[in-house]
């Protein structure tokens, strides 16, 4: 089991490629990034865990050297968001990152699993998928944007809600729609957990709005030097682990995550019509098997408030979904 992180020195990818490096299925880590993976690397190297770790660089085809034989391939390169700042105002920057390390996937690794973390994240799937298309690569089974920290942060704060922080391991929380704002839509009438009765409507908005908005609280604390990046690592690592224990057989794995809805057509043909659009990608509980997506489940039974959140998660989705297709058709 090869696992490749992409931007492996940055805030993310140095826990994210520690808590791989920790994950005993995993027998080879691959490092790239553009500054500093080699460092990263040697120091990883000396933990005691099966990984063979090695980093690259850009010069001596390092990212093709890097992608050789991957399995999993997971995508935390790109610039942060600073307060004041939206995801989208990252697609300058990080589309264009986003679409030449898909260059190299597709053209080294073309079955690996492709888990993407850069933002935004309603973008750049869309982005890794039209450039694996114009390489006629494409398996929509096989790319997944990685929405997990919206599930990690809607378990926590259901826990903080029912007042026993030790809860939140066991709550689960379906989170889903995209990952931006409005788009983080958690489904919290399914919760495995329910909430108390006693918490009224304003109280239950807030908690909404807390899960939907969690990344900004991150960004305002951070003042300036990034966002999230060691709950990333944990998230990106949780999901990451998932897809190598289905890779490896393991049955029945199921959980939030962002794909081309062509990646089961029954599920994701059901799915646009619960949510009343043709959209070609959307979060929601998919089943992961050795193929990657197996099974796109639908919402479920929801509430009228929980209908009204994923009405008003659709347009901004759908221009996000828009924005990274167009990208890579006509590269700006
Ligand atoms: P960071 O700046 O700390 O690290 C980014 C790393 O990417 C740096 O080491 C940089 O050298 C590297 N990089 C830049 N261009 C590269 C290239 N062409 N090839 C390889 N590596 C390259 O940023 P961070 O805090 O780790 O965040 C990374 C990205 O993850 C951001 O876009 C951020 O918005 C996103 N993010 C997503 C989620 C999510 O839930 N999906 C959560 C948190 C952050
Ligand atoms: C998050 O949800 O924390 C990330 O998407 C980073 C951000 O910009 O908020």
């Amino acid at each position: 089991m090869k696992a490749v992180v992409l931007g492996a020195a940055g805030g993310i990818g140095q826990p994210l490629s520690l808590l791989l490096k920790a994950n005993p299925a995993v027998t080879e880590l691959a490092l790239y990034d553009i500054v500093n993976s080699p460092g990263v690397a040697v120091d990883l190297s000396h933990i005691a865990t099966p990984a063979k770790v090695e980093g690259f660089l850009p010069p001596d085809d390092g990212l093709k050297k890097a992608l050789t034989g991957a399995n999993v391939v997971v995508i935390p390169a790109g610039i942060p968001r600073k307060p004041g700042m939206t995801r989208d105002d990252l697609f300058k920057i990080n589309a264009g990152i986003v679409r030449d390390l898909a260059t190299g996937i597709a053209t080294t690794a073309p079955k690996a699993f492709v888990l993407v973390i850069s933002n935004p994240v309603n973008s750049t799937v869309p982005i890794v998928a039209e450039v694996f298309k114009k390489h006629g690569v494409f398996d929509p089974k096989r790319i997944f944007g990685v929405t997990t920290l919206d599930v990690v942060r809607a378990s926590t704060f259901v826990s903080e809600v029912l007042g026993d922080h030790s809860l939140s391991l066991s709550v689960s929380v379906p989170v889903v729609g995209g990952h931006s704002g409005v788009t983080i839509v958690p489904l919290l009438s399914q919760s495995s957990h329910p909430l108390p009765a006693s918490l009224d409507a304003a109280a239950v908005d807030v908690l909404i709005n807390r899960i939907q908005f969690g990344g900004d609280e991150v960004v305002k604390a951070k003042d300036g030097a990034g966002s999230a990046t060691l709950s990333m690592a944990y998230a990106g690592a949780e999901f990451a682990g998932k897809v190598i224990r289905a890779v490896n057989g393991e049955k029945g794995i199921v959980t939030p995550t962002f794909v081309n809805l062509a990646s089961d057509k029954t599920g994701g043909d059901a799915l646009r019509k619960e949510i009343g659009k043709n959209l070609d990608y959307f979060s929601a509980p998919v089943e992961l098997g050795v193929d990657g997506v197996t099974k796109i489940h639908g919402l479920g039974k929801i509430t009228p408030a929980e209908k009204a959140l994923v009405d008003a998660a659709l347009p901004e989705l759908s221009a996000n979904i828009e924005k990274g297709v167009a990208f890579v058709e006509v590269p700006k």
